[in-house]
This record gives C-alpha cells, sequence and structure tokens, in this order.
C-alpha cells in the first residue's frame, strides 16, 4: 500500500483532482489517499499556507500529488501569508531542487496550436527547472514601499546538481542539452554556465550548447524542435515552461515532477495556476494534472506501464476530439474524466 499526500488546493484544483482519482482508480494500484490543505483553503481554516498538519504529512507519503493553489482572494495578504508562499516552503521542505516539465506535442493537437502546425508538430521538449534556489529564495529580499529587493543567487554545487539532472535526461533521450542563462549580463549567469560546462566533461555523449534566455524565448517560438532538453534556473524555467506549453496548444495540458535526491516524496503538480477566471465552471482541462499523476507513477513508484496507460488514454481521447474549451472544444472536466475513465479501463482490461 502507497500513501499518496493529496493537494487539491485551489480555485479549479478541486474539481480536476477529483476527475484525476476518477481515472486513477481504473487502474490497479493500491494507494491510500490523505488529503491536506494548502494555499488558499489552508489559510482559511488554519491561518497559515501550509500548516504543520501538512508539513508532516507530506513527509511521511511515498508521493504528494497537487493540483494547483492561489487567487484573488489572497492577493493583498502579506507574503508570508500567501498561498504562493505555501508552496514554495512545500517545495523546500521536500528538496525537491529539480523540476521536470515535458512539452510534447500530440500530432492531433497540432492544427489547434496558435503557432503554423508545421512548426510545432513533432516537438518534445522537456525543460528542467532548477526548483528551491535562485531569485525565488535568495537573501536579501525585501520591500519597504520605496525599495524593492530580491537576490538571485546560485552555488556551484546548486548548479551542478540540477546541470547532472540534466545531463542525464538527455543521455535518455536525443542527446542535447541546452544550458539557459543570462550570462552576458548577470554574474550568477555566469557562475551558472561555468559550472555547467564543468559538468558536462562527464558526459561526452550530450551535446551541450547554452543560450541566452531572451534568445531562447524567441527560438522556442521560431523553432521549437530544434531543441531536447533545456536546463535553467529557477525563474527563467518558469517563464519558459509557460511559454512551452503553447507550443503544445493549452497550458491544461502541461504537467510536471519535482524530484529531489530520492530520500524525500516527489511532488506532482501541473504546471498551471488555479485558474480563477474559470473556478467553479466545469471548463478546467484536467489532463495536466492526470499527465502529472503518470509522471508520479513513473518516478516515483516505477509502474512504466501503468504511466504509459495514463498517456495513451490522454491521446486517445484527444485524437477523437473530446476537449475542453481551453483547446477550443465542447467538453466539461467530468466528461474528460469519465472518457479517460473508461479510456483506461479499456486499455488496463486488455494489457491484464
Ligand atoms: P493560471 O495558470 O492559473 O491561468 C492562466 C490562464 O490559463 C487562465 O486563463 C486560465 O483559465 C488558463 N488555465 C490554466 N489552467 C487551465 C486548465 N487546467 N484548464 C483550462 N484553462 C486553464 O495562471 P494565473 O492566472 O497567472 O494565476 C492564477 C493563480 O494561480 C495565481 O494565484 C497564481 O499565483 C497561482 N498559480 C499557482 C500555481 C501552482 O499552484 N503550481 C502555478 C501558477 C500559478
Ligand atoms: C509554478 C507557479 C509557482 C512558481 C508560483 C505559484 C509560486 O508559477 O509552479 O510555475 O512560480 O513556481
Ligand atoms: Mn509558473
Amino acid at each position: 500500500m502507497k500513501k499518496i499526500a493529496l493537494i487539491p488546493g485551489d480555485g479549479i484544483g478541486p474539481e480536476i483532482t477529483k476527475e484525476t482519482l476518477k481515472v486513477l482508480a481504473k487502474l490497479d494500484l493500491n494507494f491510500e489517499y490523505v488529503e491536506y490543505a494548502l494555499g488558499g483553503v489552508a489559510i482559511d481554516k488554519f491561518n497559515s499556507p501550509f500548516p504543520e498538519e501538512t508539513k508532516e504529512g507530506v513527509k511521511k507519503a511515498d508521493a504528494v500529488l497537487m493540483a494547483a493553489i492561489g487567487g484573488p482572494k489572497y492577493d493583498n495578504l502579506p507574503r508570508e501569508m500567501r498561498p504562493e508562499t505555501g508552496l514554495l516552503a512545500l517545495r523546500q521542505e521536500l528538496k525537491t531542487f529539480a523540476n521536470i516539465r515535458p512539452a510534447m506535442v500530440f500530432d492531433s493537437l497540432a492544427k489547434l496550436s496558435t503557432l503554423k502546425e508545421e512548426v510545432v508538430k513533432g516537438t518534445d521538449i522537456v525543460v528542467i527547472r532548477e526548483l528551491t534556489g535562485g531569485i525565488y529564495f535568495g537573501k536579501p529580499s525585501s520591500n519597504d514601499g520605496f525599495t524593492g529587493i530580491n537576490t538571485m543567487i546560485y552555488t556551484k554545487p546548486e548548479v551542478q546538481r540540477i546541470a547532472k539532472v540534466a545531463f542525464e535526461f538527455a543521455q535518455k533521450r536525443d542527446k542535447r542539452l541546452c544550458s539557459v542563462d543570462k550570462a552576458n549580463v548577470l554574474n550568477v549567469s555566469q557562475l551558472w554556465r561555468d559550472s555547467v560546462i564543468e559538468t558536462a566533461k562527464a558526459y561526452p555523449d550530450v551535446e551541450l550548447t547554452h543560450m541566452y534566455v531572451d534568445n531562447a524565448a524567441m527560438q522556442l517560438i521560431k523553432n521549437p524542435k530544434q531543441f531536447d532538453v533545456i536546463v535553467t534556473g529557477n525563474l527563467f524555467g518558469d517563464i519558459l515552461s509557460d511559454e512551452a506549453s503553447m507550443l503544445t496548444g493549452s497550458i491544461g495540458l502541461l504537467p510536471s515532477a519535482s524530484l529531489g535526491d530520492g530520500s524525500l516524496p516527489g511532488l506532482y503538480e501541473p504546471v498551471h495556476g488555479s485558474a480563477p477566471d474559470i473556478a467553479g465552471q466545469g471548463k478546467a482541462n484536467p489532463m495536466a494534472m492526470i499527465l502529472s499523476a503518470a509522471m508520479m507513477l513513473r518516478y516515483s513508484f516505477s509502474m512504466e506501464k501503468e504511466a504509459r496507460i495514463l498517456e495513451a488514454a490522454i491521446q486517445a481521447v484527444l485524437d477523437r476530439g473530446i476537449m475542453t474549451a481551453d483547446l477550443g472544444g465542447k467538453a466539461s472536466t467530468v466528461e474528460i474524466g469519465d472518457a479517460l475513465a473508461n479510456e483506461v479501463e479499456k486499455m488496463s482490461t486488455v494489457s491484464a
């Protein structure tokens, strides 16, 4: 029996969580789900975005599966009380320094992209984002109403441990790694680049290139197929992964895995947020969370077969044109969950 800490969070979070559980229930998993509060709901209930109960609970779990947190109701709270601060604290607590964000274009969606079909078709990128350092956590950090300060800081060991993850991913894929920085301007980026170059010596089979982040943002739209694996810092990775999501058709499709050194549970979360603009309307696309659950099966439990069933079910449902509004479709969140659950049931009977 594996214990999954489940964090439905805010906005569309509870809606997509329900469909994710519906689909997972069709696999033979022997999972126990324990729900914990994080973000806005935790502020409402415990007066803290990352309550003690959640902190203890997630550490005892075998994996953490979350939806999304945040919302306008909490935007004017002091920073330490904001939902986002709770999520950052969760990532720090679990020491998940490596955030894996794959952006793969399903063939049946290429024509739906806001970019030209021939530009996006066949795109298959993994953004590896450093998640527990950089400007998100650097000190000093303050805002006295006149001066606002954040500090972008990386140490060589921090860069090299994420670079190692990225090289190992590249080795299992097309063996091309692009490190994205701003070394033409920032000291922290020069340190980043020098450290990645040093790490590269252990991976002679991987072709390493470097790109400035402004150019990378442009190249992702111009010719996304030039990229295989991208490794970058916390802030640049946050921005580039949202950008990469639009190559696939919608941010409602992008999953992620946040991993540490393996001594603590992995955290699995969609790239998107709580989408307050569509919350409670049954319009949210649950696929990013379901694909995040597939990553959980793969990376935390080595259940490759089950992970692939979830991914194949998503592919099959998209191929049939069953989609939520973010992809131009008419299906509701629940209808997507039902269609996926049916598909998974069929596939697991065939493969059993
Ligand atoms: P967002 O990702 O929530 O939404 C951006 C746009 O994408 C919206 O138009 C939304 O409707 C759409 N969208 C997002 N997910 C979707 C889905 N699954 N299906 C259909 N459409 C979807 O980003 P935002 O509006 O900038 O942020 C809203 C809140 O979420 C903020 O409080 C922010 O801090 C928080 N946030 C949380 C996370 C997280 O929990 N990991 C990530 C990003 C943003
Ligand atoms: C993400 C989000 C978070 C981040 C916020 C909500 C703290 O945008 O997971 O991409 O910036 O990391
Ligand atoms: Mn983000």
